[in-house]
C-alpha cells in the first residue's frame, strides 16, 4: 500500500453575496435571528449561467495548478454533489471534458454535507492500492437552485461553492492516517428532495406541492450532527493513534457554529484549534470541508506534517471522518 494524500487543493466560491440584511428582505427573518441560531452572517450564490460544474472547474483548476499536474495526468475524477447539472451524466464527467481530462475515468458521489470526506477517502483508496496515480476529488454544491426562496427555515443556511483537491503518493507517515465513514439511511427523511427522481417524477402536482426544494427537519438533524460529530472525531482520532490533543487544526463541516461548540467544544477543544469560515459562506455541503481547508493552508494555519481532523455529517444520513497529516512536499506551488 501506498501513502496517499492531498498534493494540492484549490476552493471557488461565485463572486455574488447575499446578506443576512438581503435575506430580510425576501422571508420574515432578521440578522440576529440568523447570526446567533447558526453564525452565519453571508453566503454566495451562483450567477444565472452557472451550474455546480462551473464551480466545481473553477476550484479543480486551482488544486491542480497547485499540485503542478495537469488534467491529461488524472486518473480518476470524482464529483461529490447532491446539486448535479442534471440527473446524468454525471457532473463529474461534465468537468473531465471541461478539464480535457482525457485519461480520466469520472463518477459523482452523493453523500450531502459529508461529500468531500467520502471522496477524499474513496479516492485515496485508489492511490493507495496502486491503481491511479492522481486522482481530483472535488465537493462542489449550487445549493441556493434547489432551495425553497418561501421556506425561512431552510433558505438562509445554505451557500454555494466548490472546493478540490489532487490526491496523489505522499512520503511514508504523511497523507491520510486514519478514516471513519458511515450512514443511516432510516434518518433519510429528515433532509431530502422529495421529487424530481423516479420515486417521484417531476410533474405539475409535485411542482405545484414544491417538492423540488430541499426539504428539512432541522431539529432532527441538528440532534443528529452534535451526536456524531462526536463520535466520529472520537473514533477517527483513536483510529489515527492519537489524541484529540495532539491534533493540530480541527476542519469540522461549517453548517452552524452551534453545532461545532456542542460538539467539539464540549470535547474539550479549544476554539483557536478549530477553523470556521461558516459567517462568510453559510452551509456549503459537499463543498464545506474542502472550502475551509483550503482557507485555512491559505492563512498559513497548515504547516507540514500538521495532523488535521476532517469531520462532516449530511443528508443520507451520512458521517465521514479522516485524520491526515499534512504534505507540503511536492510539486506544490502556493502562487
Ligand atoms: O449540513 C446538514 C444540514 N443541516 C443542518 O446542519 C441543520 C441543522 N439544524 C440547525 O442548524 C438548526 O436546527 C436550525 C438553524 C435549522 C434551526 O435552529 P433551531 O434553534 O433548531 O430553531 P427551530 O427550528 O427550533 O425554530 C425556532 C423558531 C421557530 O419559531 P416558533 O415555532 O418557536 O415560533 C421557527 O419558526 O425559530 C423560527 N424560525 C425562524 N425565525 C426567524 C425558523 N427559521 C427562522 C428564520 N428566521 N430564518
Amino acid at each position: 500500500m501506498y501513502s496517499a494524500g492531498i498534493l494540492g487543493i484549490g476552493s471557488y466560491a461565485p463572486d455574488k453575496i447575499l446578506t443576512n440584511a438581503d435575506l430580510e428582505r425576501i422571508v420574515e427573518t432578521s440578522d440576529e435571528w440568523i447570526s446567533t441560531r447558526t453564525g452565519i452572517k453571508e453566503r454566495r450564490i451562483v450567477a444565472q449561467d452557472q451550474a455546480t460544474s462551473d464551480l466545481a472547474v473553477e476550484a479543480a483548476r486551482k488544486a491542480l495548478a497547485q499540485a503542478g499536474v495537469s488534467g491529461a495526468e488524472i486518473d480518476l475524477i470524482i464529483v461529490a454533489t447532491i446539486s448535479p447539472d442534471m440527473l446524468f451524466p454525471a457532473t463529474a464527467c461534465l468537468v473531465q471534458d471541461a478539464l480535457e481530462a482525457n485519461n480520466a475515468a469520472a463518477f459523482d458521489l452523493s453523500a450531502g454535507c459529508s461529500g468531500f470526506v467520502y471522496a477524499l477517502v474513496t479516492g485515496a483508496q485508489f492511490v493507495a492500492s496502486g491503481l491511479y496515480e492522481k486522482v481530483l476529488i472535488i465537493g462542489a454544491d449550487a445549493l441556493s437552485r434547489l432551495t425553497d426562496w418561501e421556506d425561512r427555515r431552510t433558505c438562509v443556511l445554505f451557500g454555494d461553492g466548490a472546493s478540490a483537491a489532487v490526491i496523489g503518493r505522499v512520503p511514508e507517515g504523511y497523507g491520510l492516517l486514519a478514516s471513519v465513514l458511515g450512514a443511516d439511511g432510516s434518518g433519510g427523511e429528515t433532509l431530502m428532495l422529495p421529487a424530481g427522481g423516479s420515486r417521484r417524477p417531476a410533474s405539475l402536482e409535485t411542482v405545484q406541492a414544491r417538492e423540488h426544494f430541499i426539504k428539512m427537519e432541522g431539529r432532527e438533524v441538528f440532534k443528529f450532527a452534535v451526536r456524531i460529530m462526536q463520535e466520529a472525531t472520537l473514533q477517527v482520532v483513536e483510529k489515527a493513534g492519537l489524541s484529540l490533543d495532539e491534533i493540530d487544526l480541527f476542519v469540522p463541516h461549517q453548517a452552524n457554529v452551534r453545532i461545532i461548540e456542542a460538539s467539539l467544544s464540549r470535547m474539550g477543544v479549544p476554539s483557536e484549534r478549530v477553523f470556521l469560515n461558516v459567517d462568510k459562506y453559510g452551509n456549503t455541503s459537499s463543498a464545506s470541508i474542502g472550502l475551509a481547508l483550503d482557507e485555512a493552508c491559505q492563512e498559513g494555519k497548515v504547516t507540514d506534517g500538521a495532523n488535521l481532523a476532517l469531520v462532516g455529517f449530511g443528508a443520507g444520513l451520512t458521517w465521514g471522518g479522516a485524520v491526515l497529516r499534512w504534505y507540503a512536499g511536492g510539486n506544490r506551488s502556493d502562487d
